[in-house]
């Protein structure tokens, strides 16, 4: 049986929980691909990997501490425990590098940039660049989100009362804030082929095949050649963005995230990035920001379209404040529900959906003993769905993360990792979930149009299995 398919899926049901006050309240459980009822042979392992790795993990990885397998000449070992991932993430994070697939898969897009980069390389360019994602800088970012999102909200607007795609819209909005963002530039000349781009790499060069995971990234594969073409291609468009941008007049105040980064400076050596360095931070940015974004949006959108309350308290409390460009910031303390939501969101449908580690060296995590190569996983939709971490895990309850809620287990909710490498951009895109989240909830009424269940799917990111159909009513 097909298991990313609906057929396999249980349908989304409600189902009663005690409220923090005694009453009970109903929670809605969204529908997920069931897992395998026993780990997967070589061959299906293989396949799950391609067509959806929600479907990798057997039924008892969501209650173990730990499972190992032997695959490829390696063991592979999914960690589920807080002191293992601690250890992994930040104890021995030296120890660990990206998977040679990963690095295979994401270079023709990143090519040099942080996501990929190691060692001593890594350390200077995210020292580099933190700065110019720290909160002291949401509130210039924050403004392009605004802004970006008034638009798109103002084009949804003639659409109301019809059948939306809203995957595809939160995608160009997405996008549209990583370019104004990035460059101050609306994305309505880039767009496209940049879309077009990022859809030809997903679907022609993002799925791991055996080559892809056995040999080395020095050794090209044959899907390699067509990466490298891609990866030609991809960043002659970032080129011609950066030439835009550069013709703009030079300002003393920086306007968005281009200028932070021009101007970055290691604080030891004081060295700034080379232009193709720079190339690659931006392009690194794009594909790290944009498409988990929108996904993310995407399933709070999709889960609050099915419990029409919760969709009410996000609209009630976005009606108080001012969304507007130059007060966004400001409004940001005051929507905790909202952010509620998106946290919740964040933990059923982690848009990246598992961290791959391989040990550079030998380690030993507990009684788990690792040789160099071995790999390492710490899944974040398994550990926010594991039976010992969570109560109900898989229902939606936004209330786990208000804030007089206690705060999650240590290291059980990981949707931007954790340690040295955690998510550079964390602070940007929860502040970009949460104004686009409460502009949107705002103004529309959004509903599903039909009630085929919407399944979680994970090639690069969690994304739905089909694309399904809304309607926003404007409120
Ligand atoms: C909801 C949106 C996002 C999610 C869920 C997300 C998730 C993650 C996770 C889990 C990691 C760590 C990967 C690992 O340890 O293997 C990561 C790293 C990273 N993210 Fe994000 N991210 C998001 C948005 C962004 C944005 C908006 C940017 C940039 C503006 C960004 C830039 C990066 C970069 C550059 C890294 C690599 C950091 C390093 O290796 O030092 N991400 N992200």
């Amino acid at each position: 049986m097909d298991r990313g398919s609906p057929e396999a899926s249980a349908p989304g049901i409600p189902i009663g929980a005690l409220a923090t006050d005694g009453r009970t309240v109903t929670l809605f459980t969204p529908p997920v691909p069931l897992p395998p009822d026993k780990a997967l042979g070589f061959r299906e392992f293989l396949r799950a990997l391609r067509t959806n790795a929600l479907t990798i993990w057997p039924r008892d990885a969501y209650r173990q501490d730990s499972s190992v397998r032997h695959l490829l000449g390696r063991n592979t070992v999914l960690l589920n425990t807080p002191d293992a991932i601690h250890h992994v993430l930040v104890d021995n994070h030296a120890n660990y590098r990206r998977s040679r697939a990963s690095v295979r898969l994401l270079r023709p897009i990143t090519g040099q940039g942080l996501l990929l980069s190691h060692g001593e390389s890594w350390k200077l360019q995210r020292r580099t660049i933190a700065p110019s994602l720290a909160p002291r800088v949401m509130p210039i970012l924050a403004r392009h989100i605004a802004l970006a999102t008034q638009d798109a909200i103002d084009a949804l607007a003639a659409e109301t009362d019809r059948s939306v795609n809203l995957l595809a819209a939160l995608r160009s909005l997405a996008l549209d804030v990583a370019g104004r963002s990035m460059f101050s530039l609306e994305m309505r000349q880039h767009g496209p082929s940049m879309r077009g781009l990022l859809r030809e790499f997903a679907e022609r060069y993002a799925q791991p095949y055996l080559f892809d995971m056995l040999l080395p990234p020095s050794i090209p594969t044959f899907r390699d050649l067509g990466r490298r073409r891609f990866q030609a291609k991809w960043m002659r468009l970032i080129e011609d963005i950066l030439r835009q941008r550069l013709a703009e007049p030079e300002v003393e105040t920086p306007r968005d995230l281009f200028d932070l980064l021009r101007a970055a400076r290691d604080p030891e050596t004081g060295a700034g990035f080379s232009p193709a360095e720079l190339r690659d931070q931006v392009a690194t940015m794009i594909l790290a920001g944009h498409e988990t974004s929108a996904v993310a949006l995407f399933w709070a959108l999709t889960l609050l379209a099915q419990v029409p309350d919760e969709q009410d308290k996000v609209a009630r409390e976005a009606d108080l404040v001012d969304l507007s460009p130059d007060r966004v910031s400001a409004a940001m303390p005051h929507l905790p529900r909202t952010r509620a939501v998106v946290n919740e969101a964040l933990r059923l449908y982690p848009p990246a959906f598992t961290l791959v580690r391989e040990a550079i060296g030998p380690d030993r995590i507990g009684d788990i003993v690792l040789r160099r190569n071995d790999v390492v996983m710490i899944a974040p939709w398994v550990l926010h769905r594991h039976e010992a971490l969570w109560d109900r895990p898989n229902s939606f309850d936004p209330s786990r993360f208000m804030p007089n809620a206690p705060p999650p287990p240590r290291f059980a909710y990981l949707p931007f990792g954790a340690g040295p490498r955690i998510c550079v951009g964390a602070q940007f895109a929860l502040t970009e979930a949460v104004v686009m989240l409460a502009s949107i909830c705002k103004r529309f009424h959004v509903s599903l149009i039909d009630d085929r269940p919407v399944l979680p799917v994970a090639i690069i990111t969690t994304q739905p299995d089909h694309m399904p159909q809304f309607r926003l009513r404007t409120r």
